[in-house]
């Protein structure tokens, strides 16, 4: 007898068909299985992509370095306004009364209109709908406002003022 031997009964034909099918069965899985992980893996790949820009662009955001202004020129009580990070990202640089200087993004987080700053109070006002916000900490204090300003952080170097960073508070 030949070594490929031919089932003599039924019963081998039915045997040899469920290995046959078993065999098959663990191959295709396995090959299932490997295609269904990676497609799996770059779905995910790309559904994260937006977060994984978003958390690059923050990481970029504090690690700019941009010179705002010559401190000589802002005398306790002033302010002047600049961008930062991008051109769009309108901020305030105030030297406040007390002599600390502080810095914010300057759309009233309401409705966008920019603050300003009111020395005489020593407040951040929006004169849209009469917010107002602590020049300390950029928290809202009165009016419509819920959230606080989002704040830049700052470095004063030979006589210069440098925004180095960018906190949102609120996340
Ligand atoms: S936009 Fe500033 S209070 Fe409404």
């Amino acid at each position: 007898m030949s070594k490929r031997q031919k089932p003599e009964t039924e019963h081998d034909m039915s045997n040899l068909i469920d290995n046959l099918k078993r065999v098959d069965d663990v191959k295709y899985n396995r090959r299932a299985f490997i295609k269904s992980m990676t497609g799996a893996t770059v779905a995910l790949g790309l559904a994260t992509l937006p977060f994984q820009i978003a958390g690059a662009k923050k990481k970029a955001d504090q690690e700019a370095r941009v010179k705002i202004a010559e401190l000589s020129s802002l005398p306790k009580g002033a302010s002047t306004t600049f961008s930062y990070p991008t051109e769009g990202d309108t901020a305030i640089l105030v030297h406040t009364v007390e002599g600390e200087l502080v810095a914010y993004n300057n759309k009233c987080t309401h409705l966008q209109c920019p603050v300003f700053y009111e020395k005489e109070r020593d407040i951040l006002v929006c004169p849209c709908h009469r917010g107002f916000f602590d020049i300390k900490t950029g928290h809202p204090v009165e009016g419509p406002p819920q959230r606080e300003l989002p704040l830049i952080e700052l470095e004063v170097q030979d006589g210069k003022v440098y925004a180095v960073g960018r906190k949102y508070r609120h996340e």
